[in-house]
């Protein structure tokens, strides 16, 4: 690995470990030992690259989706917060609220940002498609100027402009009132703007059907070639990757990433899922991972979601976490290839633990639960986990731990209380009462990390 690549993959590393280490409330944690590629972000992290997931403002107040996201992931990317519709719904109107709720989570918690989307045919309000040219070219620069205005400096990468190409053989650009209006140039022009907009941000083409070489990938590399010779702004292009059985994971789709990095721009999986179960969506998720992984551009993975339960196309379950947030197997063969390993059976020199849940004593008020954490192959001094409950539940005592609390109350940091110290294989516990208050769920158990 050249000298660069390994002290960008070093910094992106710590970057990764230090949002890992706060989204799990563990800031004052640096500086110790973590369980070697535990979780999504960690394992990429180590690997230099982000692991992302398209979020929705409105389920952040889910306690599980929450804690999911907070353990798991590195990156977020508004699901449809950040769409013109959303933020500019009448003409110089500006609205951040929902899109500020979602970069506010993930700053707080040391996560990278992905804008999307500046200038796009869909979810643009109906205004935009009745302006006249100039008024549209008017529009459309101070659109890209507000938005970017409003979070300048903090967002990793923008998807300045998404989906502008047909599909199908013609490798012609799709009809919008951008570019029915504007013409082929809208494109550059956006990216120019951006460019002036925020000078940090990585400025990305974003489509879809484009994921191995095809007519359609053809003529985005072809622009992405030109704009490159002609020096108009570009970073980075985004390939969606949603793939099911009649779109599956192209045979060529890495090389189709080394292409476009060849022509000096980088390349980020932006929207993945995979429609499908069991093994063969395993299967395919971790050829995903090993291609991006292959390409040394490709900078990180976004998934369209964190749950099959919120998916834009739930009923073909395309996702790492099924309804009830359980692990699927798309998820342990991303980890793996990704070089991670959910704990317990211990990476080479690493301190790994696990966190196992039994539910105790129960009362027609309250139950007690027990968490036991297990040292993997290798002795710890130190151990932490997160246990989450369902609002309005309420932990009201703990024992054999020392908790803290996430500012929603839902969410507990254990960490010992004398009991940090486990030989190899040996395990020790803590337990702690819930009030049900109306509500008997399980709580989740976060990943365990070991030190
Ligand atoms: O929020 C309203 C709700 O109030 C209303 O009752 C309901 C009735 O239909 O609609 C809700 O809004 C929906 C919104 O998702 C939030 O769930 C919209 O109808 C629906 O059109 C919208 O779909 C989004 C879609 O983009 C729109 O094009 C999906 O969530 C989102 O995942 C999807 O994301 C796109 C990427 O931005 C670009 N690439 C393709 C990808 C998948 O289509």
């Amino acid at each position: 690995m050249p000298s660069s690549t390994s002290s960008r993959a070093r910094r992106a590393l710590v970057l990764g470990l230090t949002g890992l280490l706060a989204a799990g409330g563990l800031a004052t944690a640096s500086g110790t030992a973590q369980a070697a590629g535990g979780t999504l972000g960690a394992a990429a992290a180590e690997k230099g690259r982000y692991f992302g997931t398209a979020v929705a403002a409105n389920h952040l107040g889910e306690a599980q989706y929450a804690a999911t996201l907070d353990t798991e992931f590195t990156s977020v990317t508004p699901e449809n917060e950040m769409k013109w519709d959303a933020v500019e719904p009448s003409r110089g109107s500006f609205t951040f609220s929902a899109a500020d709720q979602i970069f506010d989570h993930a700053q707080s918690r040391g996560m990278k940002v992905r804008g999307h989307t500046l200038v796009w045919h869909s979810q643009l309000p109906g205004w935009v498609g009745g302006l006249g040219a100039s008024d549209l070219r008017t529009a459309m620069n101070n659109h890209i100027n507000q938005v970017m205005g409003h979070y300048k400096g903090k967002i990793h990468s923008w998807d300045v402009v998404n989906e502008a190409f047909q599909d199908g053989s013609s490798g012609a650009r799709r009809s919008s009132p951008f570019q029915d209006k504007l013409g082929n140039g809208f494109i550059e022009e956006a990216f120019r703007t951006a460019r002036a907009a925020d000078p940090a941000a990585k400025l990305c083409y974003n489509d879809y059907n484009t994921d191995g070489i095809n007519a359609k990938s053809n003529a985005v590399y072809n622009m992405v070639k030109d704009f490159k010779a002609r020096g108009v702004p570009i970073d980075c292009v985004g390939f969606q990757s949603h793939f099911n059985s009649a779109s599956p994971v192209p045979s060529d789709y890495q090389a189709n990433l080394q292409r476009f990095a060849d022509l000096g721009v980088d390349v980020q999986i932006t929207e993945l899922d995979i429609e499908g179960s069991g093994s063969s969506q395993a299967t395919s998720y971790g050829n995903v991972v090993k291609a991006c992984l292959a390409v040394t551009r490709c900078t990180g993975i976004t998934v369209w979601g964190i749950t099959d339960k919120y998916s834009w196309r739930s009923s073909g379950t395309p996702l790492l976490f099924d309804s009830n947030y359980a692990k699927k197997p798309a998820y342990t063969a991303v980890l793996t290839a990704l070089g991670g390993s959910s704990g317990g059976g211990g990476t080479p020199d690493g301190a790994t633990c696990t966190a196992t849940y039994s539910k105790q004593e129960e009362w027609s008020d309250r139950f007690n639960g027990k968490v036991t954490i297990t040292a993997g192959s290798s002795p710890i001094t130190g151990w932490s986990t997160t246990v989450t409950v369902t609002s309005p539940q309420k932990i009201v005592t703990t024992w054999n731990g020392s908790p803290t609390w996430d500012s929603s109350g839902n969410v507990m940091t254990m960490r010992p209380n004398g009991n940090g110290t486990l030989a190899a294989g040996a395990s020790t516990s803590f337990g702690f009462t819930v009030m049900k208050n109306g509500n008997s769920t399980a709580p989740a158990i976060g990943a365990c990390t070991a030190s």
